[in-house]
């Protein structure tokens, strides 16, 4: 199944709930959360609290992309303020093997992300564990991003491996993803596609409804 991701970093957060319906009303059926600390990535966003607020306005399910040093800290108060699939950083994990497990632990779905330059090998022991991997199509930390273009090469890569182990693995691409290009990621094997700034700048409805057009023209294939 194709899904799209908001990026609720790129929302006007003056009206947060109501951009996060419209996205919702026009298909999108996941929310995207970055969450980011000022070390992992230069940036600060947001936290548990602004997950917990939109726990109670929406069933979505809540994927939680968190780019923050030793994410492990924070598994459990993710899962507690709502999440439903906690993705961390490969290269933020001293220890990704009790990472992935702490996630499993708290009955989450586990994701691991990695950064362009960061190769597919780091997974080859763990990929059997995971229900996402996330390629980054954009060095993490700011919205409005150009997609690198040899990240998706690792799109291509990373599903000839999970097709080869009969893994049916869900990718996700995050960084400069737009109506225009999905075609190209989903072509590339991507199945969950974020979108921050392609999503939110403008007509969020209208913005939505070019992804789903596109969904619908590939899966009518
Ligand atoms: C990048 C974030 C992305 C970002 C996407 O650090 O992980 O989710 O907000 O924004 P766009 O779609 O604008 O590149
Ligand atoms: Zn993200």
């Amino acid at each position: 199944m194709l899904i799209l991701s908001p990026s609720i970093l790129a929302a006007d957060f003056t009206k947060l709930g109501e951009q996060i319906n419209e996205t919702v009303q026009a298909g999108a059926e996941y929310i995207h959360f970055d969450v980011m600390d000022g070390m992992f990535v230069p940036q600060i966003s947001f936290g548990m609290p602004v997950l917990e607020t939109i726990r109670g306005c929406t069933d979505k399910v809540f994927d939680v992309h968190l780019m923050i040093e030793d994410p492990g800290r924070y598994v459990e108060a993710f899962a507690g303020a709502g999440a439903d699939l906690i993705t961390v950083h490969a290269e933020a994990c001293t220890h990704l093997d009790r990472v992935i497990q702490q996630i499993r632990a708290v009955g989450k779905k586990a994701g691991v992300a990695l950064n362009p330059a960061t190769p597919l090998s780091v997974l080859d022991y763990v990929l059997d564990e995971l229900d996402m991997v996330l390629i980054m199509t954009v060095n993490p930390g700011f919205g409005g991003q150009k997609l690198i273009p040899y990240c998706l090469q690792k799109v291509r890569d990373l599903r000839a491996v999970c097709e080869k182990r009969g893994l049916a693995m869900d990718i996700q691409v995050d960084g400069g993803i737009k109506a225009s290009n999905a075609r190209e990621v989903i072509e590339a094997g991507a199945n969950v596609l974020v979108g921050g700034s392609a999503v939110f700048s403008g007509d969020v409805t209208a913005n939505t409804k070019a992804f789903m057009d596109v969904f619908a023209g590939l899966e009518a294939l």
